[in-house]
């Protein structure tokens, strides 16, 4: 929590005027091992490393699940980043990755829009199975079978965040995960929703700026849906 208060105080040009609206109660997580760098988060008790993998801006991270959620295929990048081994993550549920700096807000967006057959394009912190984290922006495809019209699963394209992308959603994540922790989702999401009623953006102008309009990300994700289906 030190770490991520720490985020929030150091941030800019993020929404400041809603960060504080909201009056949250923080939980401090516990540090051990050389004080700094190690940290057993009370999310799911595995272990946290304040470091971050940088990844290959050159090369992607695919995953395709089925319609639970649950890895039915990683590429080599996906296997090397996460630090498992492919038969760890093959029929795990994708949450294996989950960080929980990651607000359930998102999660729940994502669900609902693919769900509906709609592609969303989020900024995500996965864990890496040492505890380390690395930054990503995905891009989703819902997979179709063409004679039964249903859905057999879900393909998600990553690519390395850019740095100013993270840096504009770290602190909000943090206040979403706080608010999480006091209102639940409920409440993350009337956060959000105020926030972007007030910028008057949609969710998808929001990620748009924060990620770089029209930036060369999406041709990107265009071209490897194509090269994919
Ligand atoms: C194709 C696909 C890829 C996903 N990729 C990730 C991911 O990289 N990291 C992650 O935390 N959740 C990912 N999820 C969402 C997880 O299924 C899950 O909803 C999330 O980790 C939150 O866990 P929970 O639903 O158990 O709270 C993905 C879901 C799908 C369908």
């Amino acid at each position: 929590m030190i770490a991520v208060k720490k985020r929030v105080e150091e941030s800019s040009g993020t929404p400041e005027n809603f960060i504080d609206r909201f009056n949250v109660k923080t939980e401090n997580k516990e540090i051990v091992g050389d004080g700094q760098k190690i940290i057993i988060n009370n999310f799911d008790n595995k272990k946290l490393v304040e470091e971050e993998i940088m990844l290959d801006s050159k090369k992607y991270i695919l995953s395709k699940t089925d319609t639970r959620g649950v890895i039915e295929y990683g590429n080599d990048y996906f296997v090397e980043i996460s630090g498992y081994q492919e038969n760890e993550l093959i029929g795990q549920p994708h949450s294996i990755i989950r960080h929980p700096d990651m607000p359930k807000v998102v999660f729940k967006l994502l669900w609902q829009r693919i769900k509906s057959h709609e592609n969303i394009i989020a900024v995500v912190k996965n864990r890496a199975k040492d505890g380390r984290y690395y930054w990503v922006i995905t891009d989703f495809e819902i997979k179709i079978d063409k004679i039964t019209n249903k859905v057999t699963g879900y393909f998600a394209y990553r690519k390395a965040a850019p740095r100013e992308a993270i840096r504009k959603i770290e602190p909000l994540y943090a206040k979403l995960v706080e608010i999480e922790k006091v209102s639940g989702v409920d409440g993350s999401l009337k956060y959000l929703t105020a926030l972007l009623e007030s910028e008057n953006k949609t969710y998808d102008q929001f990620i748009d700026e924060v990620t770089g309009r029209n930036s060369i990300m999406k041709i990107w994700f265009k071209a490897m849906k194509k090269f994919f289906s």
